[in-house]
């Protein structure tokens, strides 16, 4: 057979040989698993929920049966204070306005604006005004960023008041919601006080005057203020009553600036997150936002048909 002698016949021999066709053999091999995994990843990309990585962030089968659906509400960290199911009628935007919504993305948009306003504000007499005029002159994008700050805060007292009255005329502060009516004051009470602290900050004429009238509301308060009933009775002088809690003196000045800017940035945004978690907590507990009873559509009542008489609710009757 000459040919097949021939085909060997440039071909090394011996050890060297052996090796180097082995070392041929696993670069052609590797080769080939490097293209079929590099195949593998361009697949993935293409349908990422297909990836290891995606399974082990979303552990739930992503199909329309209503267990995967509520799994993968309650397997997520963002998505489990909402319920699994709700009543569609309850959520419509003619029931609950979005107020609530509305007022918490707004706290959000303070609370971010407000990281920034920091950026630039000092919370001393002789800084706290100029910091103003230079973020309202010079600062790129100041103006705006302090309007922002500023129309935030007045929307979001207004969008507290409307979710409040909508509460109220829909009854939804009856059993078994009464406590969270209770975290709600609560929180309104908060968000006014945190609107009553930042009109200080610019540390103007107006912000100045309004805290000053405020505060010596507080000197009539019962029992805690020197002029308010039982204060006197109880020892209570311009120099250790709530008044001067809240100032830091007599007087309104740096010690009132200081601490109106700890309330306002640190301390009460806490409060409020820790209570608004409570709150939406609650909603969830109380059984999802409160009604109207779920109407039945025509669909889903043939669909029943086997089974005993379905109960049909009307969209005016209440849960
Ligand atoms: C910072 C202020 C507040 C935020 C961010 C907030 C947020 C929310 C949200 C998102 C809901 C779900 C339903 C909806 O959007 O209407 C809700 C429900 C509720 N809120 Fe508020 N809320 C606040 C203040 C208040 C106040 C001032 C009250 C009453 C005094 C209140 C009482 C209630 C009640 C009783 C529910 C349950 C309503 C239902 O089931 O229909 N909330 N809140």
């Amino acid at each position: 057979m000459p040919e097949e002698n021939d085909k060997g016949a440039g071909k090394p021999t011996g050890l060297l040989g052996t090796v180097k066709e082995t070392v041929k053999g696993d670069l052609a091999g590797l080769k080939g698993v490097l293209v079929e995994k590099g195949k593998e990843e361009l697949a993935a990309l293409k349908e990422p929920e297909k990836t290891q990585l995606f399974r082990s962030i979303f552990r739930v089968k992503r199909d329309e049966t209503p267990r995967s659906r509520a799994l993968s509400v309650l397997t997520n960290v963002f998505f489990h204070l909402h319920p699994a199911k709700i009543n569609r009628d309850a959520v419509r935007y003619s029931y609950t306005w979005g107020m609530g919504g509305m007022s918490f993305y707004l706290f959000l948009v303070l609370t971010i604006t407000g990281v920034l306003l920091m950026f630039y504000y000092h919370p001393t007499k002789g800084q706290a005004y100029r910091d103003i005029l230079y973020l309202h002159h010079d600062v790129p994008f100041g103006q705006l960023l302090r309007n922002m700050h500023r129309w935030g805060a007045h929307l979001m007292i207004i969008a507290v008041w409307l979710h409040m009255l909508r509460v109220f005329l829909t009854g939804s502060y009856k059993r078994p919601r009464e406590f969270n009516w209770c975290v709600g004051v609560i929180l309104m009470v908060l968000t006014l006080l945190l609107s009553f602290t930042g009109y200080l900050l610019p540390d103007d004429q107006l912000g100045f005057w309004a805290v000053t009238v405020g505060t010596n509301m507080a000197r009539a308060t019962p029992l805690l203020g020197h002029e308010g009933p039982f204060g006197a009775q109880l020892g209570m002088t311009a120099f250790n009553d709530v008044r001067f809690a809240l100032l830091g003196g007599s007087i309104v000045d740096a010690n009132a600036l200081l601490r109106a800017y700890i309330w306002h940035c640190i301390a009460i945004p806490l409060i409020a997150s820790v209570f608004m978690g409570v709150h939406f907590w609650r909603v969830r507990k109380d059984g999802g936002i409160s009604g109207p009873a779920p109407v039945m559509l025509e669909s889903e009542m043939k669909e029943e048909k086997k089974g005993p008489r379905p109960v049909i609710l009307r969209p005016s009757g209440t849960r």
